[in-house]
């Protein structure tokens, strides 16, 4: 998974775009671009979507439910997990027991669907609120639905009150670092994917870009997208690069001919475990898009 593709869930006309734009992911969105007079006609839309969509062969298709707090969470579920969509996105989760308490409401919900338990998987934005910047650790030993987490800039901008995410060169300011950082750490402690935030200004191409190619470098394995112009940029930033990719394999050949030793020389270089960790998750990576 490297790119998903944020569509909103009451336009008949983005979402079937969305479907075929070339993103790993699409999340259809009931939460921030849904109007809140048009939530329910969203969860009709969004679900008649899915569910027409049927075998098709495409994207994973993920839904953003309402948060925890706001009362309609139950029922944007009961309406879509009708649709079996793959996974639930849940933002502003505050911690691990915000994904704890998703995941069963979803087993209510799946076994009302006649799914099995734990087939509808569960992707966090873990930075939307003060709490959950503050609360990373609690996602160790994860709920196994856990697919991945994420982060957002906005809407813990609006929770502490700060007026801009960005100082004047356009680099986040010192909470939304921490923020970025923290989803990073919190990607490595639950052991699940590592997913960079959108970039809104979807006319730059090079400003997403640049900040798609610091994100691979600090650990992210992929980038949600607001724009289908977006996609391609993503999904050619986050594929391991033949050279990255022959690296690796002969990192892991390496180790594999000497009997599995702690450390190995290649070309008169030292690689130690962490090494042989970095490469065995590159080719993972390398694999699931199809370059190895
Ligand atoms: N998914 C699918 N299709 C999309 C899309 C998306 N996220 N964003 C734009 N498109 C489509 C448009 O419908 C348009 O197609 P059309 O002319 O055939 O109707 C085409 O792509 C070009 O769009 P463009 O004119 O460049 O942008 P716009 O002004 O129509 O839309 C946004 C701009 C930001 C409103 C739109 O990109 C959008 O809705 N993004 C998703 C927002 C979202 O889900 N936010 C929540 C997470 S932060
Ligand atoms: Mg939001």
């Amino acid at each position: 998974m490297r790119s998903l593709l944020f569509v909103p869930g009451d336009s008949d006309r983005k979402l079937e775009k969305a479907f075929q734009s070339g993103a790993d992911l699409v999340i259809v969105d009931l939460e921030d671009s849904v109007a809140p007079a048009n939530k329910e006609a969203a969860r009709t839309i969004a679900t008649d979507f899915i569910r027409s969509l049927g075998r098709r062969a495409g994207p994973n298709v993920y839904v953003r439910i309402n948060d925890l707090s706001t009362g309609l969470a139950d029922a944007d579920l009961a309406a879509v997990l009708a649709a079996r969509p793959d996974g639930i996105m849940l933002p502003k989760c505050n911690a691990g027991a915000d994904v704890a308490q998703l995941s069963a409401m979803l087993r209510v919900h799946e076994a009302d669907h006649g799914l099995p338990d734990g087939h509808t998987k569960i992707i966090a934005l873990i930075t939307e609120t003060a709490a959950g910047v503050l609360s990373v650790s609690t996602y160790r030993d994860p709920n196994p639905r856990l697919a991945g987490v994420t982060w957002g800039a906005e809407d813990l901008s609006a929770s502490i009150g700060a007026s801009s995410t960005r100082d004047g060169n356009g680099r986040y300011t010192d909470v939304f670092r921490l923020a970025r950082a923290v989803t990073i750490l919190g990607a490595s402690i639950a052991d699940v994917a590592a997913i960079d935030t959108v970039f809104v200004n979807f006319r730059d191409t090079e400003g997403l870009r640049q900040e798609c190619v610091e994100a691979e470098r600090d650990g992210f394995t992929a980038k949600m997208a607001i724009h289908p112009a977006q996609v391609p940029v993503i999904n050619e930033v986050f594929t391991p690069l033949p050279e990255a990719v022959a690296r690796s394999q002969a990192i892991v050949m390496a180790f594999a001919d000497a009997g599995n030793p702690g450390v190995v020389g290649i070309d008169g270089q030292m690689y130690d475990r962490p090494h042989l960790k970095r490469a065995e998750r590159l080719l993972a990576r390398a694999n699931a898009a199809g370059v190895s």
